[in-house]
């Protein structure tokens, strides 16, 4: 018997679509389901000002195939010399929804991040201001914390204080990995929410490294113990409106994930809301994926919900997903859930 639920069309509220020819490649991709992103900046160079946010969002309209509606929602990558007067200017033209912080070296592409968070107060101070929201990558850099450990060390060394300090900052603790980040988030008040990543949700660290390395299962922060995956599981099924789904989407060429020192990264606005519903099917929650995927991200950010909607189909066969797309610089491999997927987004 088929089964199908009709949801508002979803958001994703953490989303990398690169530049170039992997742009082209997988703007498609999420378009097909998703009517908007939150757009992370680690290019290369970074998009640290509003100008270059502005050609950047330019870009990615020009490489929307006719007839695909998609509005991409414009962040800032926060740098010790970020200038607050232009970080106000971009949010008040209407081109910026949040500012991005890469602790430097945490992450692909974080070198030019903060390494002295004092450097950037008076940037955090003019965001509480204005109310426009910090999205962080949570995790320490320091060699000695374990790279298990970095997600809850930062919340204690860097997180929470950086909130004391700036009361009203609105904060996206994004893709969080761990329990500590969940119950974080759950003790604090409303100005602070996390995303959490479809992968995240499926894979713990055995699917990283038992049996021979899956570089494809590797991303940053690491997946961690089965604990900590049931925890994340049970947060986004709750509908607790502090979580929502960032995909965290990372596309790598097939070459630079299958090397001696691959990138991080799943690649997952293929299949990802399929994932979703077999994942809140599961959980007895198929009437809280539209929260998750279209209602919280929107409140948080103070946007209205979209109005068009989604039907997703669980028929009886399973759907065939492409092992890979063409990344345009070579082959993208598609997020292998491990299991077959049966849900579809059918209209
Ligand atoms: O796995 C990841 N990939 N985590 C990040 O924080 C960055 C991302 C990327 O840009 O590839
Ligand atoms: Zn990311």
């Amino acid at each position: 018997m088929s089964k199908t639920i009709t949801i508002r069309r979803p958001d994703d509220w953490h989303l990398h679509l690169r530049d170039g020819a992997m742009l082209r490649a997988v703007l498609p991709e999420t378009a097909r389901h998703f009517a908007r992103a939150i757009i992370m900046p680690n290019l290369v160079p970074p998009v640290v000002t509003g100008t270059q946010a502005d050609a950047y969002r330019d870009r990615i309209m020009d490489a929307l195939p006719e007839g695909m509606a998609f509005e991409p929602l414009m962040t800032l990558y926060l740098t010790e010399e970020t200038d607050p007067d232009d970080v106000a200017a971009a949010q008040a033209s209407g081109l910026i929804r949040a500012v991005k912080l890469y602790p430097a070296g945490a992450t692909t592409n974080s070198a030019s991040g903060v390494k002295n968070f004092d450097k950037v107060r008076p940037v955090l101070e003019r965001m509480a201001e204005i109310g426009l929201p910090l999205c962080m990558h949570g995790e320490v850099t320091d060699h000695s914390v374990d790279i298990f450990d970095r997600e809850a060390v930062f919340i204690d060394r860097v997180l929470d204080p950086i909130r004391r300090a700036t009361p009203g900052l609105r904060v996206v603790m994004e893709h969080v990995t761990t329990s500590d980040a969940v119950d974080y988030v759950k003790s604090a008040p409303e100005d602070l929410a996390a995303t959490i990543t479809t992968h995240h949700l499926i894979i713990n660290r055995n699917h990283i490294l038992v049996g021979g390395i899956k570089p494809h299962y590797y991303c940053l922060p690491v997946a961690k113990r089965e604990s900590h995956r049931l925890a994340l599981r049970a947060a986004a099924t709750s509908g607790d409106a502090r979580f929502f789904l960032g995909t965290d989407s990372a596309p790598h060429v097939d070459a630079l994930k299958e090397h001696a020192c691959g990138c991080a990264g799943c690649f997952t606005a293929t299949n990802t809301m399929s994932i979703l519903a077999h994942v809140f099917e599961e959980e007895g929650a198929l009437d809280r994926l539209e929260g998750f995927t279209s209602l919280h991200g929107p409140g948080y950010y103070r946007l209205p919900v979209n109005e068009g909607r989604i039907t997703l189909t669980r028929g009886t066969d399973p759907v065939d997903y492409p092992a890979k797309i063409d990344g345009g610089d070579g082959p993208v491999t598609v997020f292998d859930p491990g299991f077959p997927l049966y849900w579809k987004v059918t209209a």
